[in-house]
């Protein structure tokens, strides 16, 4: 499969008042992780949501190979090969784990047989075979967030975007999930883009880091980079304690 690049191209986004995201530009090369982070509120959910379609975009472009994005509907954006996970997990909660993962299969057109054996595939290889037959509101916190990583896959995204996979999980269940998501750039050959506060999952990772501040970039490079820039170490710090 050839190389592809989900580039955002000076994006902007503006909610009453607020400028959440200020002339900011990323990009995701296919078989790449990239980790999005930066303190709460500085617009990291937003970018996912300008890339995926959820948010406006006040200026700026969105691309993946030669496909605009930007503009495009979240269903049309899906369908050119970009996949989500939520903050907040969205499940369905009264259809089974396979019916879960099936649904997002068909939502991209596969045929009833193709879904149910790619919903199986994908649940194996999240460890979730023993979980199949089960009602997506009584899996735990940890398997939710893991049947939601396996929908976004159903749609076999060239990129895949998640949004703090690991929060809510206990380090054992971060610790497969690690192993689970480093094996997928080159097993199915997509682009990632990571969103979490657990800095060691993060920083083991992924190939390189963009860190953004009050919507803007200020740092981007490799985990030793941006670990020792004062930029960083003083936004996630605070001015008060730089100089306590
Ligand atoms: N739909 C929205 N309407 C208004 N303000 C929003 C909306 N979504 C996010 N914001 C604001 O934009 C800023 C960035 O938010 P967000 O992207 O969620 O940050 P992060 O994910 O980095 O914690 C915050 O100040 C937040 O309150
Ligand atoms: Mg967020």
């Amino acid at each position: 499969m050839s190389e592809t690049r989900l580039a955002v191209n000076d994006v902007s986004v503006e909610f009453t008042g607020l400028r959440a995201l200020d002339h900011v530009s990323l990009s995701v090369l296919t078989g790449e992780v990239v980790g999005l982070i930066g303190p709460n509120g500085s617009g990291k959910t937003t970018l996912i949501n300008a890339i995926t379609g959820q948010v406006k975009l006040a200026g700026g472009t969105i691309t993946a190979g030669d496909i605009t994005l930007s503009g495009l509907s979240p269903r049309r954006i899906a369908l050119a090969g970009v996949s989500r996970s939520f903050q907040i997990v969205r499940l369905f909660n009264t259809m089974t784990v396979l019916e879960n993962v099936e649904a997002a299969a068909l939502a991209k057109g596969a045929s009833r047989g193709a879904a149910t054996e790619r919903a199986k595939s994908l649940l194996d290889e999240l460890g979730l075979s023993a979980k199949v037959d089960e009602l997506g509101e009584s899996l735990s916190y940890g398997d939710k967030r893991r049947v939601e990583i396996a929908r976004a896959l159903a749609a076999e995204p060239r990129f895949l975007l998640l949004d703090e996979p690991a929060a809510g999980m206990n380090d054992a269940e971060t610790e497969t999930l690690l192993h689970t998501l480093s094996e997928l750039p080159r097993k199915r050959g997509l682009g990632l883009l990571i969103i979490d506060h657990d800095m060691g999952l993060i920083m083991r990772l992924c190939h390189r880091l963009h860190v953004l501040a009050s919507g803007r970039t200020i740092a981007e490079g490799d985990a030793a980079h941006v670990r020792s820039h004062p930029d960083v170490i003083e936004a996630y710090l605070g001015k008060g304690a730089a100089h306590a």
